[in-house]
């Protein structure tokens, strides 16, 4: 057993009265996009990297950590969901302790994608590297803790994947080399071919609760609204086709693998049907804006081009023009894990 494993769910997820050991998480383990790193690319040399403010005024100590958000990520509401720990840290930290490994990690890596042209072009960590980065986690592990903990957090652990966004934004409808050579449909099946051997090779190496993300409705974000949705900054439709259908054969890959590899559980959890109820219906959550972030003009501005932010942040559904705020997050992970957790355990 993994000690500091203490109930402090918000949504009553982590039982702590049937007795039973299925329903404890041991560690999360996170492998994606900007979406839910939490500080991994603060060691790269790469422009997607935001560890200065305005980013994390509203994390604790108000301190830019390289998350893409004002506050915690969906990383960090995971793990505080399921009273695992309070948030996730980044593989790369070299101060992290082996109560923090054990615990779980993250390799997720701001600018990557599925598309491994996606995370070459943003010179961030490909799917593949953080594959290697997790095999060289799991030494680490059996190392200093031994190897019965290794089996307990690959048996029990919950492995979330979730990217694909810049794949349609930054690649495909930005760049001739795919779109001159792909379609919706073609590009789509590369994405998920993609996603399929990352997640086999995650099973491969012993992983059995794997939760997966679907992308978010693209065309929504503020920046696409702003570049591709006219001068209403009407979402825009291609976007929002590209993601759905990605994330209809992405639904269906998971459901066949689920099938198909001995004991596994592996789910598809909604990220576009929630975001988008959200985007239209900003009241029903507690939010006022989501067609425009909170930093700069909220219209177009990431990372290092914004520079001063809206006044009241909690007003907001999108902290920049392409991630979400805090508190949107927050919604999105425990509807999620309300949703999928039964699934998964
Ligand atoms: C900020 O916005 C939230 C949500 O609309 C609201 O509840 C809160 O009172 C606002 N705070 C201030 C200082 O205006």
């Amino acid at each position: 057993m993994i000690a500091g494993v203490v109930g402090r769910s918000t949504t009553g997820i982590h039982s702590q009265c049937n007795g039973s050991n299925d329903s404890i998480v041991p560690a999360v383990i996170v492998f994606g996009d900007s979406v839910v790193d939490t500080g991994n690319n603060n060691y790269l040399e790469t422009i997607f990297k935001v560890n200065y403010p305005p980013y994390g005024q509203d994390f604790s100590g108000g301190q830019p950590t390289g998350r893409f958000s004002n506050g915690k990520v969906p990383s960090d509401f995971l793990v505080e969901e399921l009273g695992v720990k309070d948030v996730l840290p980044p593989y790369l930290d070299p101060t992290l302790k082996i109560e923090d490994l054990v615990t779980g990690v993250n390799f997720a890596s701001g600018g990557g994608g599925y598309d491994p042209l996606t995370s070459e072009l943003a010179s961030v960590i490909s799917l593949e590297e953080q594959t290697e980065l997790f095999k060289e986690y799991m030494e680490k592990v059996k190392s200093m803790a031994g190897e019965e903990v290794v089996n307990t957090i690959l048996s029990k652990g919950l492995f979330i994947v979730a990217t694909g966004s810049n794949d349609v934004t930054n690649t495909y409808f930005n760049n001739p080399i795919r779109l001159y050579h792909y379609d919706f449909d073609s590009y789509t099946r590369l994405m998920v071919d993609s996603a399929s051997s990352f997640l086999q090779n995650l099973y491969n190496l012993g992983a059995r609760r794997i939760g997966v993300f679907g992308i978010p409705p693209i065309g929504c974000l503020p920046s696409q609204r702003t570049l591709k949705g006219g001068t209403q900054r009407e979402c825009a439709k291609k976007y929002n086709e590209l993601a759905e259908l990605f994330n209809t054969k992405l639904a269906m890959e998971i459901n066949y693998l689920n099938h198909n590899l001995p004991f596994v559980k592996m789910v598809y959890i909604d990220g576009y049907y929630l975001p988008l109820d959200i985007i239209q219906n900003p009241t029903k959550y507690g939010f006022d804006v989501s067609n425009i972030g909170c930093c700069g003009t909220g219209t177009i501005e990431v990372a290092f081009l914004c520079k001063y932010t809206c006044t009241n942040v909690s007003e907001y559904v999108f902290w920049d023009s392409f991630h979400f705020t805090e508190n949107a997050y927050r919604i999105i992970v425990r509807n999620s894990l309300s949703k999928n957790m039964n699934l998964i355990m």
